[in-house]
Formats: structure tokens, C-alpha cells, sequence
């Protein structure tokens, strides 16, 4: 099972959500893979916002090492999964990536279904906004685990 994150930088929110589901899958001792990747060029090749690596680390989750990339057409066929992390991204890789969409999923689906959900984007905001948008992605990970676990192991 191959999960990918998308957001727009790939600097906060889905470097977060590929945390969160390293330690997740960790704990359950799944063999899947996990990978983030955003759809905008501007922090190619940077880590993490400082904000986003302080709120994992205070949860126990090292994501320094994650470097931003850009999401790529070979990334539409070797992963199973792709969740969005906001509405307009998930729109964007519908829109570019049509044979691919039933793999092109929005996160917070699997909490709210149908309410068409963003994690709202925590970059121009405060440490709190990073706080908020870490619960929700935490959230959203602990219910694709339930999702997913049995049958895809
Ligand atoms: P992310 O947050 O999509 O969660 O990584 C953003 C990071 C940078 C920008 C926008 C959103 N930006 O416009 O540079």
C-alpha cells in the first residue's frame, strides 16, 4: 500500500500528514509507503517550515530530514493513494491528472464525507494554526489506518 500527501508547498501540511502516518504505520507495524509532495515550485528542495517541524517534534515525529519536491506523473502510478490536504489542490490534480482520479482523494473525506473539508493552510498563520492543522491531520490519519489496515497489510 503506497500513500502519497499533496499540498501546495509540501513545506507544512503534508510534511506533517507523511509524519504523522510514518509513526502510524510504525506502531501498527504496516508495510506501506509514505511520501508528500506538493504542486507549487516555490520551496523545491527546502525542509520543512520551522513551525511545522516544532509541532511534530513535540508529538515525538522527526520530519527534518523531508526535503520538498514536486509531485511528478510517475507519482500518478506508483502510488495506490493520493490525499489532498485541501479542496483547491485536490481540484488542481483532478484537473491535470484526469486518467488518475480515482486515486485522487481530499483527507478530510475519510472524517467528514462529502463536506469537501480542507486542512486549512497554516503558513501565514501562527504556531497555533500549525497546532490546529496537526490535529486534524492526526485525525485524518488515525482513520485511514481504520480504513485501510485490514486487507492492504
Ligand atoms: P503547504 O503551505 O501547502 O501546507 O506546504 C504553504 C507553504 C507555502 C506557500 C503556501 C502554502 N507559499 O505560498 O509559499
Amino acid at each position: 500500500m503506497k500513500l502519497l500527501f499533496v499540498c501546495l508547498g509540501n513545506i507544512c501540511r503534508s510534511p506533517m500528514a507523511e509524519g504523522v502516518m510514518r509513526k502510524l504505520i510504525a506502531q501498527h507495524q504496516l508495510p506501506w509507503v509514505v511520501d508528500s509532495a506538493g504542486i507549487e515550485h516555490y520551496h523545491i528542495g527546502e525542509r520543512p517550515d520551522r513551525r511545522a517541524i516544532a509541532q511534530c517534534l513535540s508529538h515525538g515525529i522527526d520530519i527534518s530530514y523531508k526535503r520538498a519536491r514536486l509531485i511528478t506523473p510517475e507519482d500518478f502510478k506508483t502510488f495506490d493513494f493520493i490525499y489532498a490536504l485541501s479542496a483547491d489542490v485536490r481540484d488542481e490534480l483532478l484537473h491535470f491528472y484526469v486518467p488518475s482520479s480515482a486515486k485522487i482523494h481530499l483527507l478530510l473525506d475519510v472524517l467528514y464525507p462529502g463536506q469537501n473539508r480542507s486542512v486549512p493552510d497554516p503558513w501565514y498563520g501562527s504556531q497555533r494554526d500549525f497546532a490546529l492543522a496537526f490535529e486534524l491531520i492526526d485525525q485524518a490519519c488515525r482513520a485511514l489506518i481504520k480504513v485501510h489496515a485490514d486487507g492492504h497489510r
